[in-house]
């Protein structure tokens, strides 16, 4: 089925809460149905157009002047074999109940990754990441429409290009696919994965030694209840910004001025806590009319009510120009400005 709707109101496609619109709503639940409406539609691919997930990583900064796209194709078809399972999902699956439903069934790995918000098409655009798993590692293969041709293709995980909060959707096919299912490959055997700091101190702080699949995710939760605001409670985009990548001359030299600089490696270099920096330029918990910087965790911000896409953009502006003047680091935002 294909839902098409004329001057759709967005506010509720957008976990920042945000007020915007758009010309022309395009939903459709099937790949029959999405390869149908591209024939009817034969230029859609030269017209403006933007797919969307779950809405939690854009900034609608006006009214849309064009198509804005979403994948309500749901289901999961499992194919097991000893050790593991192949598990073939629609894109428009809500994420964490994705998740939750893999932890029930007894298939692992994608446990910290709980309660990331947004829907499974966007996880294998955004290569979504926390708490040192990242989608891309578990993804097989990812099944997309080409916007021009209408074809459906199969782009191995290779073809992905995943890296840090980066794929090939985000890049140089942005704009030309719409992911339809991601193919998931899940152990049937749990090996814990909690070495990132938060998440070990919590088990610590429990006196779990041997977590199970559901403690871990439970761990998971609370860690990102308390440091992460719900959208339903209080709009955001998650983290706003990414953690930048500096070559390893550049970090010590700030690591000499600030011996005490959360980092880790990276492929490229030295990866820096972008929450840090933002913290340390004074940002962490200021409001600035209806927009702030969440007091939990510096690399959010939040919507207090009332905020447009303009004031978000205008906060992550002065905030992106105080940590260049201070650190010489140019931060870059993870959330998507349309
Ligand atoms: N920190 C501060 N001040 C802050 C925030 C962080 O000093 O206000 C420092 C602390 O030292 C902390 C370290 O930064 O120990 C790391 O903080 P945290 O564990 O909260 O992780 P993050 O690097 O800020 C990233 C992801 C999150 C993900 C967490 C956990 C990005 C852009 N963000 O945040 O992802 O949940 O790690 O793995 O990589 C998201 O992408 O929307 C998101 C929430």
């Amino acid at each position: 089925m294909i839902s098409r709707f004329n001057n759709y109101n967005l506010t509720h496609h957008n976990t920042f809460g945000l007020p915007a619109s758009c010309d022309f709503f395009v939903e459709y639940d099937s790949v029959p149905d999405f390869q149908a409406f591209l024939r009817e539609n034969p230029d859609f691919a030269q017209t403006p157009h933007f797919h969307i997930g779950g809405g939690s990583n854009l900034v609608f900064t006006d009214h849309y002047r064009g198509t804005i796209l979403h994948s309500a194709i749901k289901g999961k078809e499992v194919n097991e074999s000893a050790d593991d399972v192949l598990i073939k999902v629609g894109a428009g699956e809500d994420w964490d109940g994705f998740v939750e439903w893999c932890v029930e069934h007894g298939y692992y790995g994608l446990e910290n990754l709980s309660f990331i918000p947004g829907e499974v098409g966007a996880s294998a655009v955004q290569n979504i990441g926390a708490y040192g798993v990242e989608a891309g590692d578990f993804i097989v293969e990812v099944e997309a429409v080409c916007l021009s041709t209408g074809e459906l293709q199969t782009f191995d995980v290779q073809a992905c290009k995943y890296a840090y909060r980066h794929s090939v959707f985000k890049a140089e096919l942005s704009g030309k696919y719409a992911v339809t299912h991601v193919v998931f490959r899940l152990s049937k055997v749990f090996k814990p994965n909690y070495t990132y700091g938060a998440l070990q101190a919590t088990m610590v702080a429990k006196g779990i030694d041997a977590p199970t699949a559901q403690q871990l995710r439970a761990a998971v939760i609370e860690i990102r209840n308390a440091k992460l605001p719900h959208p339903s409670v209080l709009g955001s985009a998650g983290s706003f910004f990414m953690n930048p990548v500096v070559d390893e001359a550049m970090f010590l030299d700030i690591q000499k001025a600030y011996p005490q600089i959360p980092h880790y490696a990276a492929p490229q270099g030295v990866k820096i806590s972008a929450g840090w920096l933002i913290e340390q330029c004074g940002w962490k918990g200021k409001r600035v009319g209806n927009v702030g910087v969440y007091d939990k965790q510096a690399l959010v911000l939040v919507n207090y009510g009332g905020a447009s896409g303009k004031d978000v953009k205008d906060l992550s502006l002065r905030i992106v120009a105080d940590v260049k003047e201070k650190f010489g680091i140019e931060l870059r935002p993870e959330a998507n400005f349309i």
